[in-house]
């Protein structure tokens, strides 16, 4: 058994559903092509060592006996939490070094914290070569996740795992891949960060003074999801565009719409995207549009398949969706539907 292991998980985009799919409706989500690392080494100490600069914490000790407790510094409450679960289940008087590394940024609303907490469980049961599924690996993820954070769906810790494109159903009942083939969907950064469990609580506010129209809200969001799940095995960018907008508008109803969200979501789509939606809890984080492009990788507009030297003047391109982002937020350059957690080679 190896004594040093790294793992890895992506970052994730929610493309469908969000804030319905806490109330039990479907979404959906996409793993991102950057990625969270994390290596646990057995350092034969009775001693808890971390270090994990881009969750904000340089260098962090305990005894590992005195796991978890009230004031831990938020970047390692997720980690530690999971640690103190695992060595409930499988004692141990050594404790280990957990150092991480993210390719992104924790602003970006890409779950940073989900993807360290599935990274290092993955790593942690392989360091002590204790055999999980995915699924066990996905609820002792979520239970960590819910205990540190009182609130979420949990389709942050399926992507991360699973990775890919999943249909997902909380919590963890449906979590189903779909089929997407490279998606011409361009991501904009807004240059803010949300915070999700209070917009969560502010959504249950809403729904806790309106209950009706919030259940209404919530049906519709499931029904768009649904035909976006259609519309993504089908490559139809075209609905994909018109179901991002109506999306968009339901999120406004629920109030998570932002003045900076709806500048990139409108430039977008005056630059040519069929639509337009915010992805995550909203007030901030990310956007995402979807854009005519790219024929050569099997997309149609109105059905009809083309050529990519056809439709070179035709069809406004990709590019400028994200020139238009990046006047008046951040163009990220990232791939979806990315591979999930995985171990790294040498581990
Ligand atoms: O802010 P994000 O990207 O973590 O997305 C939050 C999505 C919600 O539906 C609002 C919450 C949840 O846990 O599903």
């Amino acid at each position: 058994m190896a004594d040093k292991v790294t793992a890895s998980a992506p970052g994730k985009l929610v493309l469908f559903g969000e804030h319905a799919v806490v109330y039990g409706k479907p979404c959906i989500v996409t793993a991102v092509d950057q990625r969270l690392y994390v290596t646990v080494t057995k350092n034969g100490e009775n001693a808890f060592h971390l270090s994990a600069p881009d969750l904000g914490l340089t260098a962090y000790s305990k005894t590992i006996d005195k796991l978890g407790g009230e004031g831990l510094p938020t970047g390692v409450r997720f980690i530690e939490v999971l640690y103190k679960r695992f060595l409930n289940d499988h004692p141990q008087t050594r404790g280990i070094d957990v150092v991480t590394r993210s390719e992104f940024s924790s602003s970006f609303g890409f779950g940073s914290s989900s993807a360290a907490t599935v990274a290092f469980a993955m790593a942690l049961f392989a360091v002590y070569g204790v055999e999980v599924s995915k699924q066990e690996l996905f609820e002792i993820c979520y239970q960590t996740v819910l205990e540190v954070q009182g609130v979420g769906s949990g389709f942050d810790v399926a992507a991360a795992i699973w990775g890919g494109t999943l249909y997902y159903v909380s919590p963890g009942k449906v979590v189903e891949q779909i089929k997407t083939g490279e998606l011409p969907i361009v991501v904009g950064y807004t240059g803010i960060k949300a915070d999700t469990p209070t917009l969560v609580r502010q959504v249950a506010e809403f729904r806790r003074k309106n209950p009706k129209t919030l259940e209404g809200v919530f049906n519709q969001i499931g029904v768009i999801v649904d035909k976006a799940k259609k519309a993504l095995e089908e490559k139809n960018v075209t609905l994909l565009g018109s179901l991002m907008n109506e999306n968009q508008q339901l999120l406004a109803e629920l109030g998570v719409s932002s003045v900076e969200l709806d500048t990139l979501n409108q430039a977008a789509v005056k630059a040519g995207a069929l639509g337009a939606k915010l992805s995550g809890a909203g007030g901030g984080d990310c956007m995402i549009a979807v854009s005519q492009q790219s024929y050569g990788m099997g997309y149609s507009v109105l059905g009809i398949e083309r050529s990519q030297k056809q439709n070179k003047n035709k069809y406004i391109n990709i590019d400028k969706v994200r020139t238009a982002i990046n006047q008046r937020g951040q163009w990220l350059d990232v791939k979806l539907g990315a591979e999930g957690a995985r171990l790294e080679a040498g581990s």
